[in-house]
């Protein structure tokens, strides 16, 4: 059961990242892109292997041909990587040919570079598990995200595709998203850490900290019990 009804997504290449971020215990999945790949070393299949391990959840892989017969084509090869690979596909006519066929045959689709409700109707009819909504482009543009996203998530309420929010800059999108209904949100590392901070926290941390230290018997107290305890 989550603490909250949207589940955290990471999005990047990096396996450093996603081992640090595991850790937390608040991921559920992870994302991946051509351009977030493109700026890891080593091998992208070993990389979203990898990451498939630590998350232990869905693992966005994206193909990158224009046409159909070429999406299913990486699309069945991305699969057979990890079963815990769900096949990225960019939203297009073609990209929605493919998601039929994927999904058809049982493989997950993220669709992505969805921007506008009547996109999200389109990749949900074609059978998305996850409908991929870009925050951080739409606000790139003056156009707001929130209400863009907001449309969206009512519009696909009640069919089986997840609104996945992606594009995410700053905090404030990850709560936009959750106050609006998504279903996931993808998250770079950057954002996730600057969620973990606030300044009343750290404070806090050390105040605690100093009023048990001047107090010396306590230490004793607290190791005495942690001793029985084990
Ligand atoms: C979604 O899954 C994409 O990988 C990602 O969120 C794109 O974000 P950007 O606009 O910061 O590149």
């Amino acid at each position: 059961m989550h603490a909250v009804a949207m589940k955290l997504f990471i999005d990047t290449g990096s396996v450093a990242e996603v081992e640090e971020v595991a850790g937390w215990g608040v991921l559920s999945g992870a994302t991946t892109n051509p351009s977030l790949l493109a700026k890891e070393g080593g091998d992208p299949g070993e990389i979203v292997m990898r990451i498939c391990e630590l998350v232990d959840g869905p693992v966005s892989a994206e193909v990158v041909s224009s046409e159909a017969g070429g999406m299913l084509a990486e699309g069945r090869a991305l699969a057979g990587l990890h079963r815990h690979v769900v096949v990225k596909v960019p939203f297009s006519a073609a990209g929605l040919a493919a998601t039929r066929d994927l999904t058809a045959e049982g493989i997950r689709v993220n669709m992505t570079l969805v921007f506008s409700a009547s996109q999200a109707v389109l990749a949900a009819e074609a059978g998305a598990t996850y409908v991929s909504c870009f925050m951080g482009r739409v606000d790139d543009i003056s156009i707001d995200s929130t209400a863009v996203l907001g449309e969206i998530v009512e519009t696909l309420r009640g069919s089986e595709a997840q609104v996945l929010a992606a594009s995410l800059r700053h905090p404030m999108h990850t709560v936009a998203a959750a106050k609006l209904g998504c279903e996931v949100a993808t998250v770079p590392g950057k954002v996730l850490r600057q969620m973990l901070q606030h300044p009343l926290t750290t404070s806090g941390i050390e105040r605690f900290e100093a009023d048990w230290r001047s107090r010396p018997e306590f230490a004793d107290w607290l190791g005495g019990l942690v001793a029985g305890a084990r």
